[in-house]
């Protein structure tokens, strides 16, 4: 549904702010949602305690801590950790209305599927940024041993299991929910599963060593081919989540459009490679030390250089998460770059508010052609998803007067106290709910 800036206006949580103002400080990284979403979902595979240090206080995982106590698991947040009782699960159905809220939901089906043997999941549909299919993922737990039943309105996946003894699943790409559904439902019960073509990003990584120090019986962690032997039952766990990579380079991104300089602490630093060769070619001097990043222009005042071609891809290549930021940050650049989005086929919403601030940005197909023009001014614009909100927010703080961004509840979804971290570090920003 197109939303316009007056209802916007009227209804939506927004933010104001006023750009020039740079953002230096330091800041504590919050934990990764994408590593923390099917952790608290691997929680039901143990019936007994799962406590998550470091994780994040967002809206997604507000929603998964709704869908897990829907199904009957017990769920308590003490400081940074979320703490879950899966002992007793009293259904294997998830409600249509949670499970449209976030789309991580779709990997219970796997979770479901290996503790209950049933499930009924709703199929989560398209979102603002593409149609999201999940054939990927039917298609593979099909051959681990579930069944689907009858689909009559095509709205709910109810499907039975029984995992079959040795199999071995090629993905035919490397989807990251996809292979999260998978390994959920091979590591229990008897029988081995290799799972090759997987995804490789590192919260794939991280879940697999969980799972693991939970008792699972995985090994290839961290590479395209999982084998997963199936263990009777899995033990309590005390996990932390590791800081969330994409949080780390959109408050990077927030020093360098404003001009100034901020050290992240708690940065997973192996995880944001591209990222940092990304930077260092537009003219950032980064530091980094430990688990410790410190981002600035390499000389105050100077403008941004452009990045030539970016190109985004499955992990180890550049994130498609990480596509907007990046985009927000070369409108202010001086030169030419190229994004070109492989991942989703809707993933440039932020270009028409990012030439109504003065960007000069073409999109032919899958790349946006961007020609930097040095400075952009503030508009009233509007947020469709989750990190084009956080984008506009960024080209705002660096833009000259005020910008009113609407529809920024997309940005509590992934991104913890953004407009106070801000704020803190020096911006002038303010939200109205
Ligand atoms: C994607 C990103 C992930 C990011 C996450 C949250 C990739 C490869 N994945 O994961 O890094 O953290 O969004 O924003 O960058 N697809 C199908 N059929 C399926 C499943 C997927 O065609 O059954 C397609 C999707 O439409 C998309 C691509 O495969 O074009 C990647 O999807 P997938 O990795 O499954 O998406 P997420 O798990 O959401």
């Amino acid at each position: 549904m197109e939303n316009t800036i007056s209802d916007l206006k009227k209804t939506a949580s927004r933010i104001i702010v006023e750009g020039g103002h740079p953002i230096c400080g330091e800041l504590k990284l919050q934990g990764s949602k994408n590593a923390a979403l099917p952790m608290l979902i691997a929680s039901i595979l143990n019936k007994g305690i799962t406590r998550l240090k470091n994780c994040p206080d967002i809206r997604d995982v507000h929603d998964i801590l709704h869908l897990l106590e829907e199904i009957g698991c017990k769920t308590e947040r003490e400081k940074d950790s979320v703490i879950i009782d899966a002992t007793n699960l009293t259904t294997y159905e998830i409600s249509e209305e949670l499970a449209r809220k976030t789309r991580g939901s779709f990997v219970m089906l796997g979770a479901l599927l290996s503790r209950k043997k049933r499930a009924k999941i709703p199929y989560p549909g398209g979102c603002p940024i593409g149609t999201r299919p999940v054939d990927i993922h039917l298609k593979a737990l099909e051959k681990i041993g579930m069944e689907l039943l009858g689909n009559a309105d095509g709205k709910v996946a109810d499907a039975v299991f029984k995992k079959k003894d040795n199999v071995t699943v090629r993905l035919s790409y490397p989807s990251v929910g996809a292979t999260e559904n998978c390994i959920f439902a091979s590591v229990l019960g008897e029988g081995r599963v290799v799972l090759k073509n997987c995804a490789r990003e590192p919260e794939i990584e991280d879940l697999c060593l969980m799972l693991n120090s939970m008792g699972a019986d995985i090994s290839g962690v961290g590479t395209a081919v999982l084998c997963i032997k199936g263990v009777k039952k899995l033990h309590d766990v005390e996990w932390n989540v590791s800081g969330d990579r994409i949080v780390a380079g959109t408050y990077m991104v927030a020093a360098l459009i404003s001009d100034g300089s901020i050290t992240l602490r708690g940065v997973p630093i192996g995880q944001i490679k591209n990222e940092i060769d990304i930077f260092a070619k537009v003219g950032a001097a980064v530091t980094m030390w430990d688990d410790v990043l410190h981002v600035r222009r390499g000389r105050c005042g100077k403008k941004l250089s452009a990045a030539g071609d970016i190109i985004t891809k499955p992990y180890p290549g550049f994130p498609t998460d990480m596509q907007s930021q990046i985009m927000s940050m070369l409108a202010f650049s001086d030169g030419r770059s190229i994004i070109k989005e492989n991942i989703f086929e809707n993933r440039f919403m932020i270009v028409d508010e990012l030439v109504k601030m003065g960007a000069d940005i073409t999109v032919s197909g899958k790349k946006a052609i961007i020609q930097g023009t040095g400075r952009l001014c503030g508009a009233e614009l509007i947020a469709k998803d989750l990190r084009g909100g956080a984008a506009l927010v960024l080209a705002a703080l660096g833009a000259e007067g005020s910008s009113l961004i609407g529809g920024c509840s997309h940005i509590k979804r992934g991104y913890e106290n953004f407009v106070y971290n801000l704020k803190e570090l020096g911006a002038s920003i303010t939200e109205s709910v």
